[in-house]
């Protein structure tokens, strides 16, 4: 297997431990993997992914980072806090969707001084030409990271965490993740059939896109860069979106309040609450034995959690 350099960004490996009370409640031992923790802003997943392509825009010698994402794109935040942390300029082409007041991640961006332009488009091709025209005016040298950091590069983030798992010694039978651009799941159930052979991915899809198409691409692309002959396994999805993509679900606030009044962790209502939701809905229908270890990934996303206007609710 080809070995890639990285950025040291996090604080590897993150805690992982078993969930007492919610085991009680659902009958079976729910674990957690806190990548909440990994020790840059409110942490995510998004920071394995950007151990790697940061390391890849300095190695090239870009100076300017680009990326994109929803208004309140947990991606985009920590994409700024570790471009600077490695002393990369960073700009953000956000989509004018969602919630774009200086709420939840918008609070982090301006604390954190990074440059954030909105773009009323749904389109991102449109952003990435732009990303162009502005790298061009400003005459700099711009990698553009994809939306979520979603490339195969990114995916080898969750590759590696599989990998952390599988150190640990501890045995899943079963593995639970969200899935919102792709890279984490396909990171995940790749992942695992490298270094978890006996647990079972189940991703739960957050957003409304052609799931099995992106994730199984960006496995067989991150296969073709870690050179790795491999047999791409099928993505287990399950559809967690609800009334659509950042739209709190009914599903999903009632077990980010599980979550909070059992165990006191805190989840969001875009992509960790919904993807909670997803084993729990499992664990109703009597998928997991008493004796399984059930384990959630937690991507991160409290600062989008703040955005909400709970009131209106
Ligand atoms: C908190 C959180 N969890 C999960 C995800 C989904 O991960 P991916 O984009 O790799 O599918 C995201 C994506 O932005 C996220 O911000």
């Amino acid at each position: 297997m080809k070995h890639f350099e990285k950025e040291s960004l996090g604080l590897f490996p993150t805690p992982m431990h078993r969930l007492p009370n919610i085991s009680r409640e659902l009958g079976t031992n729910v674990w957690i993997k806190r990548d909440d923790l990994c020790g840059v802003a409110l942490g995510g997943n998004k920071v394995r992914k950007l151990e790697y392509l940061l390391h890849d825009a300095k190695q090239q010698g870009y100076d300017l980072i680009m990326t994109t994402g929803q208004a309140q794109s947990n991606h985009a935040m920590l994409t700024a806090a570790c471009a600077r942390r490695l002393g990369l300029d960073c700009i953000l082409l956000l989509k004018d969707r969602g919630i774009t007041a200086r709420k939840g991640t918008q609070i982090l961006n301006h604390l954190r001084g990074v440059e954030v332009r909105y773009m009323d488009t749904d389109s991102y091709d449109e952003i990435y030409r732009e990303m162009d025209r502005i790298g061009a005016e400003l005459g700099r040298k711009v990698y553009k990271i994809p939306c979520g950091g979603s490339n195969a590069l990114g995916t080898l983030g969750y590759i590696d965490c599989m990998r952390e798992i599988a150190a640990s010694g501890q045995h899943f039978d079963h593995l639970v993740c969200a899935c919102g651009s792709g890279g984490t799941a396909a990171g995940c159930v790749l992942g695992a059939r490298l270094h978890l052979p006996h647990t079972q991915v189940m991703c739960s899809m957050v957003d409304n896109e052609p799931f099995e198409q992106i994730v199984t691409e960006l496995m067989q692309q991150a296969a073709e860069l870690l050179e790795i002959q491999v047999d791409i396994p099928v993505p287990q999805l399950l559809d967690m979106c609800g009334p659509g993509y950042s739209i709190p679900s009914a599903e999903g606030n009632a077990a980010i309040e599980m979550m909070m009044q059992l165990e006191g962790i805190v989840l969001d209502t875009c992509y960790t609450g919904k993807a909670f939701a997803g084993l729990v809905r499992r664990a109703k229908e009597g998928y997991y034995k008493a004796d399984d270890n059930v384990l959630f990934i937690h991507t991160g996303g409290a600062g989008g959690l703040f955005a909400q206007d709970w009131d209106a609710e």
